[in-house]
């Protein structure tokens, strides 16, 4: 891990609006994991749970907990024309990348057919690198057909010749029948595919930020450290709880975040309490009158 955190800077406020005022070629990673038109609000509750002999739930070795509400967080998840609203950011996604930089773009099922053919058109064909799968397994499964358990992520270069892929900065997985390699191979592990397999924020575990939709810290981790180095400017205008800002500032590239939800900007704060994070109302410094700044330097 790098010694210094890198700076994040956390803007509220329509992401069209606000990253017209960035320059051009300004970013060297974006990744966005924009709503995925499941047609309904995404709601998740946020609740403490703590030990009480009182309490309503029985947990490990038979200790009562009470679990509190604290509240809700929310965000709308319903187009007209879904992708009438992506395009114009997709198109500004490439406008903001350098020569030399990558684009992350994560949906699943519903949308991303359509979303593809957007991008090679956006972007051209040749820059269409991967197709990523992100497989998990949790949650109920419906018994009319197969339960869909995979999320997808397109990675677009801006120019197909020049990008960064470090796979020496990957984590390493372990081979599926170890003892088909030898012991050296099987103790360090092979590299992934365009497959992933990956947990999801665990409900109950110490990630989970209580905001709907959160993506793992570690499959964001991986996206950061492959396809981008220390001091890059990253970029992610979805940021809800703002994973993918705090995989950047971990690995000490400095990362720009935006959402509209003024409950994601209440969960960033919280998240990011440890970190160089300078907070926006609206649109960039660039653009002027619009916003106020304010610091929270640990
Ligand atoms: C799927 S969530 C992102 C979750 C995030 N990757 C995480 O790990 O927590 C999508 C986010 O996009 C935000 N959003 C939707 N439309 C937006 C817009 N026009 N401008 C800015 N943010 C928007 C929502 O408020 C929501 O927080």
């Amino acid at each position: 891990m790098p010694e210094r955190r890198g700076r994040i800077d956390v803007h509220h406020g329509d992401n069209l609006a606000v990253l017209a005022g960035f320059a051009d070629a300004s970013f060297d990673l974006i990744y966005i994991d924009p709503p995925f038109n499941t047609g309904v609000v995404q709601v998740k509750r946020r609740t403490r749970t703590r030990r009480d002999p009182a309490g309503d739930r029985v947990g490990f070795h038979g200790l009562r907990h009470q679990t509190t509400v604290l509240g809700h967080s929310s965000f709308d998840d319903r187009f007209d024309d879904y992708q009438a609203f992506l395009r114009p950011r997709l198109t500004e996604a490439y406008r903001l990348l350098a020569p030399t930089g990558s684009f992350f773009l994560h949906l699943d099922y519903r949308e991303v057919h359509y979303a593809k053919v957007a991008l090679d058109g956006i972007f051209g064909r040749a820059s269409f690198l991967n197709e990523i799968i992100w497989a998990y397994d949790y949650g109920a499964r419906t018994s009319q057909r197969w339960a869909p358990k995979h999320d997808t992520i397109l990675w677009y270069a801006k120019d197909p010749g020049r990008y960064c892929f470090d796979l020496d900065a990957v984590d390493r997985i372990p081979y599926m029948a170890p003892g088909l390699v030898g012991a050296e191979k099987a103790a360090r592990g092979k590299t992934p595919t365009d497959t992933w397999w990956h947990t999801i924020v665990s409900p109950t575990g110490k990630e989970k930020t209580g905001y709907p939709t959160q993506k793992p810290l570690g499959v964001l981790t991986r996206i950061v450290r492959v396809h981008s180095r220390p001091g890059d400017r990253l970029l992610d205008f979805f940021a809800g709880s703002g994973t993918f800002g705090e995989a950047a500032a971990r690995d000490g590239r400095a990362c720009v975040l935006v959402d509209e939800s003024a409950e994601a900007i209440d969960v960033m704060r919280k998240r990011f309490a440890g970190f160089p994070t300078t907070y926006h109302v609206g649109a960039t410094a660039a653009r002027g009158a619009r916003t106020r700044a304010r610091s929270a330097d640990p």
